[in-house]
């Protein structure tokens, strides 16, 4: 009989979560203006609001916090982290950072002007958010495919290389200062990019003259869909295909929060020299001196590990197929979420659960605060709320797709915890014909409005939406 698959690892260390009473959470709920961000984290027995900073570090990683060299400048730390990068990325220069976003600022103030357009595959809020805010554009060239939840394609992630190639071909190469491709691509479900797809990106990317940058959060995992997915992988390590992945990059810009396995920390790292230190002043001025830039030395150390950790295959391996055995389970209960499985979570399509609760009263946010009342599991909405308002007209952004993203942390929850968001899930599923009404707006900022708004029940009942 053939083994069955366990887990790479055994738990060394424990930390208590708590179950609450249906009552208890209707209250918390509430008094949280029905924002799951506003709870507190004792109110929550499964936390699936995000994989990023919610990781388990391993032994090894806990060792080296306590090598961490907390000098001010040239710190072994940080040589510990330049030998990691170069060696498994491939990248000879970089600049700390305290995480993806302030690693996305460095470069950024330093590379893109007002009117600049930066084409890509589903850039993420916070890189779009520091585009728009220094008056570009982003702009989304992932394949159409993509937005339609029950197709199974093996690489859902790609950027569709005849939309980038209209860009690129349209506008002044002076006024596109990179492409960005984000692997895996977050916003379309943690789904991988093929390294045929990165090839022919970089390919336009060189005949245009204009620099590829990587978002590379979770590059890891999309090195083990490339193995384990793409013809003439299957024999390579994962650290080989990460080092061909980005032997195709100008640029990577990282949140080691994701696939570095660290709770803190960040990075954008270069091929050229001019240009890193052209972006040296942005990272003295907001993060700190370029040999610590927002990081402690025993962060530092912790990065560096979990890099090497991060990209063995065993890892990857036990990681992705607990996010699959999550798909598995409501796929028994028919619950629809975007095929296949992702890297990091499983997004739920909302609207195709919930078909009677009008788009206006926030579809993914009222599946979100039922699974809340359910079972204490705490998910993220990807759909109006976080879409936000136009920012020249003012009226709310309906997107295509409206999920509720089940983000699962590193080495965190045991498929027993897999198990009972599956059941949860199929409570709500049950009842679903009984939800009508979702939520109104009762207070919101006028960017990024999700982390901060407050909702109250929806009033009226609109008649059910035709899909
Ligand atoms: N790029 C991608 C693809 C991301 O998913 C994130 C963060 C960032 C950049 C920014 O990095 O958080 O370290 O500043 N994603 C988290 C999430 C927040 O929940 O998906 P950061």
């Amino acid at each position: 009989m053939e083994l069955p698959f366990a887990e790479s690892y055994r738990i060394k260390m424990v930390e208590t979560i708590k179950r609450s009473t249906r009552q208890e959470r209707e209250q918390w709920i509430k008094e949280a203006n029905y924002n799951l961000f506003a709870l507190k984290s004792d109110y929550v027995f499964i936390d699936l609001l995000t994989d990023s900073g919610t990781g388990a570090m391993s032994d090894r990683q806990w060792s080296a916090m306590m090598l961490g060299d907390e000098s001010y400048a040239g710190a072994r730390s940080y040589y510990n982290m330049k030998n990691a990068i170069k060696e498994i990325l491939g990248f000879d220069y970089f600049l700390p950072a305290h995480q993806g976003r302030a690693a996305e600022n460095v470069l950024f103030s330093t590379i893109i002007r007002k009117r600049d357009v930066l084409p890509g595959n589903s850039h993420f809020d916070t890189t779009k958010g520091h585009i728009e805010f220094r008056q570009a554009v982003a702009i989304d060239c992932t394949i159409d495919e993509a937005k339609n939840t029950q197709l199974e394609i093996p690489f859902k992630g790609n950027v569709d290389t005849a939309k980038l190639e209209k860009v690129l071909w349209q506008y002044p190469r002076e006024q596109i200062p990179a492409v960005v491709l984000t692997v895996t691509n977050n916003t379309a479900g943690g789904q991988p990019v093929s390294m045929e797809n990165i090839k022919a990106v970089a390919a336009l990317c060189k005949k245009y003259g204009v620099l590829l940058l990587m978002d590379s959060a979770r590059f890891a995992e999309n090195a083990y869909f490339i193995k384990t997915r793409e013809a003439g992988y299957a024999d390579k390590s994962i650290k080989e295909i990460v080092r061909e992945m980005f032997s195709y990059a100008d640029i990577m810009t990282m949140s080691s929060k994701k696939d570095a396995i660290v709770n803190i920390g960040g990075f954008v790292a270069f091929k050229s020299q001019e240009l890193w230190k052209s972006c040296q002043k942005f990272c003295i001025m907001n993060e700190g001196f370029i040999t610590y830039g927002g990081m402690s030395g025993r962060d530092m150390n912790a990065l560096a590990v979990g890099l090497d950790e991060g990209t063995e295959f065993d890892y990857l391996e036990t990681r992705i197929r607990q996010v699959e055995y999550l798909g598995m389970k409501l796929d028994e209960y028919g619950i629809p979420y975007q095929r296949p499985a992702g890297g990091h979570a499983i997004f739920v399509d909302a609207r195709r659960v919930l078909r009677h609760v009008p788009k206006e009263q926030f579809i993914a946010q009222t599946l979100g605060i039922e699974l809340y009342l359910e079972a204490g599991i705490r998910a993220v909405e990807i759909g109006a709320l976080l879409a936000d308002r136009d920012p020249v007209t003012r009226e709310n952004r309906y997107p295509d797709l409206e999920l509720l993203r089940l983000a699962i942390p590193r080495r965190t929850y045991t498929n027993n915890h897999m198990d009972v968001i599956a059941v949860a899930l199929k409570n709500v599923y049950d009842r679903r014909d009984s939800i009508t009404k979702g939520y109104s707006i009762a207070y919101e900022e006028p960017i990024m409005r999700h982390f901060t708004v407050e909702l109250e029940p929806a009033e009226t009942r609109k008649e059910a939406v035709e899909l």
